[in-house]
Parts: structure tokens; sequence; C-alpha cells
């Protein structure tokens, strides 16, 4: 595995690697996950379990996928991203959203303003998770809900095997054949900056969130934990 960036470092090299990919970013996705990341955001916007004209932020939201799964279910959403390229490549008329070029960590929001936030596969990618889940704690009001999707490995020894064998050597084939080499053989290791479940579970816990609950999708491809703001 070559050497991952951090803090500073990471923040740059992030921005810039999804500046560079945004163009085919959501091509790439859709052919990696065979589609499955499109029913993932759905499960995760239901999930929140928000009446329609909810304000919902969709959190380092890419090119809006987010947006347009909140925005069928009656939602007011409004994307945050600091890639700008992602924001640029957000197809016209996907949503009618707000996309913001802002960090997520320091979000251009008032106090308690959103009734739910959503986080699509972008934990790995931050220089530190907690400043994530305090600033949602701060965003968000009593009650409001929040949903975040992220990769995740199979229990099964056998899935995970042949996990490992498909993000680890035919993500990065797809990615270089459709996008970008060095950013499809970071996607996979990436993945060594997710903190343990149990360890993000505590930490939004700590953050000021209640009825936390995680669960794998797709036989443990991806993760989904929801959670209610106290
Ligand atoms: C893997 S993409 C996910 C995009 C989208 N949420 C989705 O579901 O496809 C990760 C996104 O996180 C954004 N990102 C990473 N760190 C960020 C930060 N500190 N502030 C804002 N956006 C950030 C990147 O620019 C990128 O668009």
């Amino acid at each position: 595995m070559t050497e991952l960036p951090s803090s500073s470092a990471k923040h740059r090299a992030v921005r810039e690697m999804f500046d560079t990919i945004a163009p085919r970013y959501d091509l790439v996705n859709r052919v990696m996950t065979l589609r499955l990341d499109v029913v993932w955001r759905r499960r995760a916007a239901r999930d929140l379990g928000l009446p329609p004209g909810s304000r919902v932020a969709d959190l380092a939201c890419g090119t809006g996928d987010f947006c347009r799964e909140l925005t069928r279910l009656g939602h007011r959403p409004v994307g945050f991203d600091f890639s700008m390229g992602m924001l640029r490549a957000a197809p016209a008329g996907r949503a009618p959203a707000p996309l913001v070029n802002a960090d997520v960590l320091d979000l251009p929001l008032p106090d308690g303003v959103l009734d739910g936030a959503a986080c699509g596969f972008a934990l790995r990618n931050l220089t530190a998770i907690p400043p994530l889940f305090a600033e949602l704690a701060r965003v968000t009001r009593a009650g409001g809900r929040i949903g975040l999707l992220e990769v995740d490995s199979p229990a099964n020894p056998v899935l995970r095997w042949g996990h490992g064998v498909y993000f680890g050597r035919v993500v990065p084939v797809i990615g270089s054949l459709l996008s970008d080499r060095r950013a499809y053989r970071y996607l996979p290791q990436s993945v060594a900056y997710l903190p343990a479940a149990e360890v993000l579970v505590d930490e939004l816990r700590a953050a000021g969130f209640v009825a936390v609950h995680r669960r794998q999708l797709s036989a443990g491809i991806a993760q989904l934990i929801t959670a209610t703001r106290s």
C-alpha cells in the first residue's frame, strides 16, 4: 500500500483528486457498484424518516446524488462540498437544490437550522471524523435525524475475500479504464482511514446523538448509520 496523506496534506490531496475525477465520477460509481450506490442512497434518505418539506443537508454532496433522493421524498435539500469540480459536474436539472462550495467541518449554517443531514461515502475522506459529528450536532435541531453511508466489508469470510479481490483489484482497473488510475487505487486504500463500526457509534453518541443504529447493506459491502439529535 502506498503511504496515505494526513491532516492538511490529505485535505488538499482529496480535494484535488475529486476535482480531477469529477467529470466521470457518477459513471464510475454506477459501473463499479452495479447501481447499488443509488439503492443505498435511496434507503438512507428513506430511513431518515423525516416528513416531506424537511430541510436536509447533503454533506460532502459531490455531484448531488443524495440531493436527488431527498428531493424525491419531498424534502428541501442543500448540498455542501469543498470540490468545485464535483459541484460543477452535478448534472443540470438533477435537483432544484442549492449546492454550496464549503468545508463540511466548518458549515456556513446557524445552529440547529437543519431537520436532518445525509452524508455519502465521505467519512474516510475527511482529515478527522469527530469534528464532522460535532458540526452535525451543532447544525441539526433536537430530534433531527442523520444518515451516514459508507463502504464496509462482509462478515462472511468467503464474501469478504471476494469483496477484497473486487474492491482491491477490479475497482482500480475499472477506475483506470473509465477515469483516473491513481484516484481509484486510493479508493480501496482509503478504507484504512475508516474507524471500526463501534468507534463510529461511540463517537456519534459522544457528539450528542441518540438512537444510533448501524446496519450493513447488500451482504455487508456498505453500511448505513442513522441517529437522532438529542
Ligand atoms: C466519495 S465522494 C462522495 C460524494 C457523494 N456524497 C456521493 O454519495 O457520491 C466524497 C466527497 O467528499 C468531499 N469532501 C471530502 N472532504 C470534504 C470536506 N472536508 N468538506 C467538503 N467536502 C468534502 C469530496 O470533495 C467528494 O465530493
